[in-house]
């Protein structure tokens, strides 16, 4: 199990290796003062983070309480990238955030019901497929596979297991407002999860607006919306694939052999066969 200082080290080291990326802990949250209104998006990288930003933005716009902004990023900033260290104490409310954050690496302040949290899972073959497209695509699939199944990947893009961050998050449920969805709810029913989302955040939408967020929100339309489809992440930090790649769920049968596929299920069974966390389970 991990503890309280885990986090913190993966924190320095991370920090370390590439100084435009994570912030450490203490810097994060010397200055950070939760209000009641602030809203965060959490999820495990390439679990459709971009996707749910563009919805929560989507619905703030429609109910008059966002500008327009430069780009999504801008507009839900990840607290933990250090080219956002802008003072989030001048930002106007209502705030939103972004996060790949553990529970125990949230800034102070968010637990205790407070502040709306949104947490999103990807089935984690999926998720894994699209993190290895996106970021380890110059690297041999075998290799990737066993750094992921450890938790051990050695880019500074991961500072947590999709293991450890899935079973983490959903046993803290009862510390948070907490709202969790999966990436395969949304690709099965978008109006469902948007209607979902609207109601956990307290915003009202008549039905033509809600179609309009599913409108804005479709792989087709996010593809085409430089603001949602960052093609240019942060200069410095090189992807080896797009974050609008196929959108799909089940990518992973083309990618996984039948004995990798397995060895997945293994892990799984491992480390979250006792865990209950609702349909779909991710075996
Ligand atoms: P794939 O690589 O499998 O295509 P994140 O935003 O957390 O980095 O996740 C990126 C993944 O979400 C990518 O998965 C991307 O295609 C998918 N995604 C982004 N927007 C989407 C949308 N509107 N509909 C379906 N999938 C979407």
């Amino acid at each position: 199990a991990l503890t309280w200082f885990d986090p913190i080290r993966q924190w320095h080291t991370s920090s370390e290796k590439i100084d435009i990326f994570h912030l450490t802990y203490e810097q994060m949250t010397r200055n950070f003062h939760i209000r009641d209104d602030d809203v965060f998006l959490v999820t495990f990288p390439k679990s459709g983070t971009i996707w749910t930003q563009q919805i929560i933005i989507s619905i703030y716009k429609l109910c008059g309480e966002l500008e327009d902004g430069p780009n999504n990023k801008a507009q839900m900033p990840w607290l933990e990238l250090k080219q956002n260290q802008f003072d989030h104490s001048t930002r106007a409310s209502p705030r939103l955030f972004t996060c790949h954050l553990l529970p125990t690496t949230m800034p102070p302040g968010v637990t205790h019901k407070r502040v709306k949290v949104v947490y999103v899972r990807r089935n984690p073959k999926d998720n894994l497929v699209s993190s290895y497209n996106f970021v380890y695509a110059d690297h041999s699939f075998e290799d990737f596979l066993d750094k992921y199944l450890e938790g051990n990947l050695e880019s500074n893009f991961w500072f947590s297991s999709w293991f450890d961050h899935v079973r983490q998050w959903n046993s803290v449920g009862d510390q948070y407002d907490i709202l969790y969805l999966t990436y395969e709810d949304m690709i099965l029913d978008l109006k469902g999860a948007v209607v979902k989302i609207c109601e956990f955040l307290g915003k009202t939408l008549s039905d033509a607006d809600i179609n309009k967020v599913v409108q804005k929100s479709t792989f087709e339309t996010m593809k085409k919306d430089s603001k949602a489809n960052y093609i240019t992440f942060i200069p410095g930090f090189e992807t080896t694939g797009e974050f609008m790649r196929k959108g799909r769920i089940g990518d992973w049968k083309n990618k996984l052999t039948v004995a990798q596929s397995e060895r997945v299920d293994g892990v799984l069974k491992e480390k979250l066969g006792d865990m209950k966390l609702g349909r779909p389970q991710p075996w």
